[in-house]
């Protein structure tokens, strides 16, 4: 991997717009489950049970008492050593004069927490609730702390501000995210599976747009046969290496 390494600090160092896109691997470390893993959140609970707008609104209390454990476990979650080596080379490419994004499917706040500062939140935050009637926005903290399900002084029915199955992505935070993928030199495609759409299509946007494509994951994924490198092993360990190789390359140039 050690030559890899010094390929991949090369494009990089010759690049002007980086971006990572992550997944729920990322958080693995941090001791949040992933989705899809054997021992994902979804071999232990029904999808349509709880990420449903549907579900929200005919069992909300039910709904709102599992977003409820899902925040109170992010919020006892540390960052791991690969958030903080992302965090680490964004700063270092920054301080470089070159633009650098992270696009998380995350809704764990975990790359803020490590001090990533451009963090593109494409499916929403747990640390935010929202009015599903008039859209004011609500700190999670105060509204978990409050009788579920919540209401918003409006009459409307207070929700996570998360992307739930079948709902579009937040367009702002979207549009960034192409944007990203259209302009970066280098993508990075970190513990996702790629398999939900549309942020399963930022690598392809990515690659048709003339991106060198680095997956880091520790199993195969729709992404792999068209990854220019593959770095297979767990993100708490890969990712501070490659920021190791990136800036000791620097420093030798
Ligand atoms: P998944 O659970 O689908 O995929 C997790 C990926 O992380 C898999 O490819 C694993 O191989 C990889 N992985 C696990 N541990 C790792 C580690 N320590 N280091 C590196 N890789 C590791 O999670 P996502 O791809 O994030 O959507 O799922 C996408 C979306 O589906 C989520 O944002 C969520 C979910 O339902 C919504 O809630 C809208």
């Amino acid at each position: 991997m050690v030559e890899e390494l010094r390929e991949i600090a090369d494009r990089i160092l010759n690049a002007r717009v980086i971006a990572a896109l992550t997944g729920a691997g990322v958080s693995k470390e941090s001791g949040i489950p992933t989705f899809r893993d054997s021992d994902g959140l979804w071999s232990q609970y029904n999808l349509e049970q709880y990420a449903t707008v549907e579900a929200i609104f005919t069992r909300p209390k039910e709904v709102w008492e599992w977003y409820r454990d899902r925040y109170n476990e992010v919020k006892a979650a540390e960052p791991n050593p690969g958030h903080r080596a992302l965090a680490k080379l964004e700063l270092f490419l920054r301080g470089n004069g070159k633009d650098f994004a992270v696009i998380t499917q995350n809704i764990d706040g975990l790359h803020q927490r490590a001090g990533s500062e451009n963090v593109i939140e494409i499916h929403g935050s747990l640390y935010r609730a929202r009015c599903s009637a008039c859209g004011k926005i609500y700190d999670m903290e105060e509204v978990v702390n409050g009788p579920l399900p919540p209401y918003c002084d409006c009459g409307g029915l207070i929700r996570p501000d998360v992307v739930m199955f079948g709902e579009p992505l937040p367009e702002k935070a979207l549009d960034a995210a192409v944007r990203y993928a259209q302009q970066a030199d280098v993508f990075m495609v970190i513990g996702t599976s790629a398999v939900v759409y549309p942020a399963a299509s930022l690598p392809y946007i990515a690659r048709d747009a003339g991106a060198l494509l680095i997956e880091i994951n520790l199993s195969d994924t729709p992404i792999t046969s068209i990854a220019d490198y593959v770095l297979r092993g767990k993100f708490g360990e890969v990712m501070p290496e490659l920021t190791n190789a990136v800036i000791e390359k620097a420093g030798r140039e």
